[in-house]
Formats: structure tokens, C-alpha cells, sequence
């Protein structure tokens, strides 16, 4: 009997947001720097979104990538300013903060050489690997970065395809955290993200959650991903540390 009543609860999905995780940590909602919010009213659009759901503090993470975005502290930094303004001005009140999403190229051990990555809370650091292939000197720069003091987060791990949950599990060990965007639980990304992404939530191997917000059709997903039974138990059950970026 008791049984029953439970699937019906479970069945009401809209009971649960953001609200207990807080903090966003990474997205591309700075305006006009990466391929996120093109200016400040995008910017806007998409945090009231995000607000909407119960998040309370986004941390922006623009893309540094040599190919494409040559961001630095001080494009970020600009960035930053002019959306506070903009939201100051609209009298909207959300914490708002900036990293960085720093990509995994040539230009990436320069940057830990020189201490120039971007961090958000105790030194973490968000980076992200290519989609085709993981670079040959991985596992060397992890450790480059956790030398130089920092804390690496690796970007939606579920996203890479050439990596198997057993490579997952040994670079964890390794000490690297992951960062699982949630609306690749929706399948948003497609079945084989969605498959992977429920693999690492049963082998506890996520660290952090968050949107990766670049446009609507991801605050689309990001509610959606609200009725999946993976995301309650992340929410819920599960060790995140997106609270110690508060
Ligand atoms: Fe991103």
C-alpha cells in the first residue's frame, strides 16, 4: 500500500528545483565573448531561467580555447562587469561570479606554468577535453595541475565518447573531479551521454553538477532534466560539492 503511494508521489516531478544545489557552477551566460549569450539581455534571459529553478549563484565559466576564444582574466573580468551593471540596473539579485572553462590544447600547460588559469572557489579549475580524442599527455597535466596547487574539475565527462567508465574510475582515483551537466540526463546530448552519465552517477564517480547554460534551448533542459529520477538522487542522495562554492 505504502508502495503505491510512493509511485504516485514519484510520478509528481515538479516537486524538487535547483534550490538545495545553489550553485551553478559552470556556464557560458557572460554576453559576448564565447558561443553563450551574445549580449546583455541574452544574459539576462538566460539567468532568470536559471533563478527561476532555485539557483541562487552562478559562477560563469567563458571558454578559453585557443582556436576560437582567446579570453583572458581581463576579457572575463570585462564581461563581468558589464552584465553586474546591466543587472544592477534591472534590479536583479543573484550572485554572480566568473572562471573560466579552460580548454584542453597546447596553450593550457603554458597557462598553469604561468599561473594564469582562472579558479573558482578553493583553486578549482574547470577544463574540458576535445570530443574526438583525449590528449596523449592527459595524465602528466593533471598532474602538472595538482602539483602547481590546483584542483582539477574535468567538464562533462559523459560527453566523451573514447572514455569507458573504467578510465573514468582511474583518473578519479588519480584525484581529477568531474562535472556532470545534468541536462545530458534528458538524453540532450544523445543515448550514449545519457547512458554514460547514469554510469558514473551509480559508480559515484560525479563531484559536481551544474547547466552549462550557452542558450534557451539549454534552460529548456535544464528544467526538463528536473524529471529525471537520476537527477532527484543526485540532488538528494549523493555526495556533490557544489556547496563548498558558496
Ligand atoms: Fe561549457
Amino acid at each position: 500500500m505504502f508502495g503505491i503511494f510512493k509511485n504516485k508521489e514519484n510520478k509528481n516531478h515538479n516537486t524538487f528545483d535547483y534550490s538545495s544545489l545553489m550553485v551553478d557552477m559552470h556556464s557560458h551566460v557572460l554576453p559576448g565573448i564565447d558561443d553563450g549569450a551574445q549580449n546583455p539581455a541574452e544574459s539576462i534571459e538566460l539567468i532568470k531561467r536559471m533563478m527561476k529553478l532555485g539557483i541562487t549563484k552562478i559562477i560563469a565559466t567563458p571558454h578559453i580555447m585557443a582556436d576560437y576564444y582567446r579570453n583572458t582574466a581581463g576579457t572575463i573580468n570585462t564581461a563581468l562587469d558589464i552584465l553586474k551593471a546591466e543587472l544592477k540596473k534591472e534590479n536583479i539579485d543573484i550572485t554572480i561570479e566568473a572562471a573560466a572553462e579552460h580548454y584542453f590544447d597546447e596553450t593550457f600547460e603554458t597557462r598553469i606554468d604561468e599561473r594564469k588559469l582562472m579558479t573558482m572557489g578553493d583553486n578549482y579549475v574547470l577544463f574540458e577535453y576535445s570530443f574526438i580524442s583525449q590528449p596523449p599527455n592527459a595524465i602528466p597535466i593533471i598532474q602538472k595541475l595538482k602539483d602547481s596547487g590546483y584542483k582539477p574539475i574535468l567538464a562533462h565527462p559523459e560527453r566523451y565518447q573514447y572514455l569507458d567508465l573504467d578510465d573514468f574510475r582511474s583518473l578519479h582515483d588519480y584525484g581529477l573531479l568531474f562535472q556532470l551537466n545534468t541536462i545530458s540526463l534528458t538524453g540532450y546530448y544523445g543515448k550514449e551521454s545519457k547512458k554514460l552519465a547514469e554510469g558514473l552517477v551509480d559508480n559515484q564517480l560525479i563531484d559536481f553538477i551544474s547547466s552549462d547554460m550557452h542558450h534557451l534551448r539549454h534552460a529548456e533542459a535544464f528544467q526538463n532534466a528536473l524529471k529525471m529520477p537520476y537527477l532527484e538522487k543526485l540532488l538528494f542522495d549523493y555526495p556533490l560539492k557544489n556547496i563548498m562554492l558558496r
